[in-house]
């Protein structure tokens, strides 16, 4: 499937929303380093991310600009994007007095373009330290900020800059304002998950052969929509499940319960004893997460023989956040599935990651067209290296039953009330430092859980969820009376950012 928009990535943590956004507008988006520009062909814009740098600072990112006008596309620069622009075509800019975050009013001056159909005076989302001073030959502003400054610029037909990110939901209409930079394409919408399906089991065939593919299921989501994916395209393929004493309370039974039903066989390894041991006395998170991601190919590979290829199924945040394409986005955590040994049998030419170039929303909606039921595709996310990194410290066997029964507790109970489905994602953590505390009439020094639960479209941003009282004081009450070696429940009310949404 052709792409459509080149996303430039000046390293915003916002940079793949915009992709997102824009394929949610039915245009086939990536998101590329600004060097690769030149080697692209067949788009129809591009759109320059907003970016931490001043575009004034001698080593700030730059943009192939001749190559830029040569594609002769309509172009869309956001916030440093927007400031480059300016640069590049002529105008200047200065630091402003105050950086400015947060929300602002869009004061629309010119609503032919970009803001036909916007109301103004309608929130967005700044955050920049930059502000424009003097225009370029033959620009325009289309809109201003409450205080004045330009925050919405036409350089040239089909040109746009804004100072603004229309890709956060706090931009109230910020869909519309791209939808209406779209607009000025010369092309169709060509981004929909049913060609996309039909387009990857063609890759998948040509690229697998008659091979065998091993392949790992977590029952999650993703490794899910993967399995059933390569069975659909009807290639030789041994799913293997790892038991790695990481999963939670049931989990193990329930995965097997799942791939009996979508009709997919797998291969269940138990290899707690393997995965304890060599934790071991680990307590630095990023250290357990390499070990746990090596130990897990180990396991594989004994037991599924020669692997041919083994496939994955990554997505494409992951791809980004490990900073593996090229992404000015700074490595936040090691993703267990971009550990070197991987990326060695990649250079091979032995892994097979299909959704790569997927958000989870859209793997959601591979899976309902592969007939994958709903309960299946709508589980929270569970991280890799499973319940290891909701053990700070040292990983050890009573600390993970501790933690399995009072995660148990916590979600179903929030089933029982129905807050399950409304929650993007929850978490139990059992937190390495003992408290003092009293039961029984005896001094009690065990373990406190910190229970997390939020909202979120993509793991990129968080907000924690209002769960009301009386659920979470039945949860504590459930915790602190049943769960052996717990005396405190704490609930986590930080948003991400700054806190991620696991704790290691
Ligand atoms: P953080 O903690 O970075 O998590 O805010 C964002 C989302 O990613 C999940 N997560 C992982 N998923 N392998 C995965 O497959 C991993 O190593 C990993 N680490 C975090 C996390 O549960 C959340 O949904």
């Amino acid at each position: 499937m052709e792409v459509q928009i080149a996303v430039l990535d000046y390293g915003s943590q916002y940079s793949q929303l915009i992709v997102r956004r824009v394929r949610e507008l039915g245009y086939h988006a990536k998101l590329y380093p600004p060097h690769v520009l030149k080697d692209l062909s067949g788009l129809a814009g591009v759109i320059l991310s907003g970016g931490p740098n001043s575009v004034s600072d001698p080593d700030s990112p730059d943009v192939d600009f001749e190559v830029l006008e040569a594609l002769d596309v309509p172009v869309l620069g956001v916030c440093y994007g927007m400031q480059l622009l300016n640069k590049k075509l002529g105008g200047d800019l200065k630091p402003s007095f105050t950086s400015e975050y947060g929300p602002a009013r869009l004061c629309i001056e010119n609503d032919d373009h970009l803001f036909e159909g916007i109301t103004n005076d309608s929130q967005v989302w700044m955050s920049h330290s930059d502000t424009v001073s003097q225009l370029p030959p033959g620009a325009q502003i289309l809109a201003r900020n409450e205080d004045g400054i330009p925050v919405a610029l036409q350089f040239r037909e089909g040109w746009f800059g804004i100072q603004f990110h229309p890709e956060v939901t706090h931009s109230h209409e910020g869909r519309g304002i791209l939808k209406n930079f779209l607009r000025q394409l010369d092309a169709d919408p060509g981004f929909d998950v049913e060609a996309f399906k039909r387009e990857v089991i063609r890759e998948i065939i040509a690229e697998v052969g008659d091979r065998e593919v091993v392949c790992g299921v977590s029952g999650g989501v993703d490794s899910t929509v993967l399995a059933v994916l390569l069975h659909e395209a009807g290639v030789k393929v041994h799913p293997i499940f790892v038991d790695t004493g990481m999963l939670r309370k049931g989990e193990a039974v329930e995965v097997q319960k799942q791939f009996a039903e979508v009709g997919v066989e797998i291969e269940t390894v138990f290899a707690e004893k393997r995965f304890l041991d060599a934790l071991k006395g680990e307590t630095d998170p990023e250290a357990k997460r390499k070990i746990i991601g090596n130990l897990f190919l180990d396991v594989f590979f004994d037991h599924a023989g020669t692997v041919e290829l083994f496939a994955q199924g990554t997505l494409y945040p992951d791809v980004i956040e490990s900073a593996t394409s090229g992404s000015i986005a700074s490595v936040i955590k090691t993703h267990h599935n971009r550990v070197n040994r991987i990326m060695e049998l990649k250079k091979e030419g032995r892994v097979l990651e299909p959704l790569s170039e997927l958000f989870k929303d859209e793997v959601r909606a591979l899976g309902t067209s592969l007939g994958i039921p709903a309960y299946a595709l709508n589980r929270h996310p569970f991280p890799g290296p499973g319940l290891a990194v909701r053990c700070p410290g040292e990983v050890t066997k009573e600390k993970l039953d501790i933690l399995r029964e009072a995660d148990h507790i916590f979600i179903s109970t929030l089933r029982k009330h129905g807050w399950y489905d409304k929650i993007w994602q929850a978490c139990t953590t059992l937190l390495s430092s003992k408290s003092v505390g009293v039961k029984g009439d005896v001094r009690a020094y065990e373990y406190p859980v910190s229970l997390r639960a939020v909202i979120s479209e993509d793991a990129m941003t968080a907000d924690w969820v209002e769960i009301p009282f009386p659920v979470l004081r039945e949860i504590s009450n459930k915790i602190l009376n049943g769960v052996r070696g717990v005396n405190r429940v704490l609930y986590d009310i930080s948003t991400k950012p700054p806190a991620s949404i696991e704790w290691e």
